[in-house]
């Protein structure tokens, strides 16, 4: 701690910063084969849902797959509109239709997949700010860790738990 004499208002200003550093990791995997048999079936209903987009606007579709604590799996897409504001990314779809189906269960796992005319993406898709802290609050509100699979088709990448998408999640209210 380093301490400033300031003589002319005879203060003390006491410097206290500090250089953080956020450490995050997660796994990489070149192939859906090497996933769970669980895991691997939650990204094959992601790819499944993708057909199911409705995306006439952005051409690209996008799939979501929510594993629950109570065995069932839940699946959406993105739905676009003409009013762009008005639509909504596959895995808000997805999240929101597992919370008002099944309102008790806590979600478990969640697969992200998107495909571009006709074929799966290469790269995994990664959620948008939205719906990651749409994540973080049924994450917070059933108190156990979501994983998230985001799913290419030359690459997978697998988060343990919402934090590690979106760091410093807001829950001061
Ligand atoms: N989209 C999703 O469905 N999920 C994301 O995480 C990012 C974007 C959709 C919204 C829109 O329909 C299209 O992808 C292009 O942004």
């Amino acid at each position: 701690m380093i301490y400033i004499h300031n003589h002319k208002q005879f203060s003390y200003i006491c410097l206290t910063m500090e250089q953080k550093e956020l450490n995050i990791s997660y796994k990489e995997y070149g192939n859906v084969s090497e996933l769970s048999p669980e895991d691997r079936l939650l990204v094959e209903q992601a790819v499944k849902a993708t057909l199911n987009s409705y995306a006439p606007y952005s051409r690209f579709h996008v799939g979501a797959a929510v594993r629950l604590s109570n065995g069932e799996t839940v699946s959406g897409s993105n739905q676009e509109n003409i009013a762009y504001p008005s639509g909504l990314c596959a895995e808000r779809t997805a999240m929101f239709y597992a919370s008002s189906r099944y309102p008790e269960a806590a979600m478990e796992a969640i697969a992200i997949a998107a495909s571009k005319d006709g074929e799966l993406c290469s790269m995994p898709a990664t959620p948008c700010g939205a719906c990651r802290q749409v994540m973080a609050e049924y994450q917070t509100r059933s108190g156990k860790n979501m994983k998230i699979i985001l799913a290419g088709s030359d690459k997978i990448m697998e988060f343990d738990k919402v934090d590690d998408i979106l760091p410093f999640i807001f829950d001061s209210l």
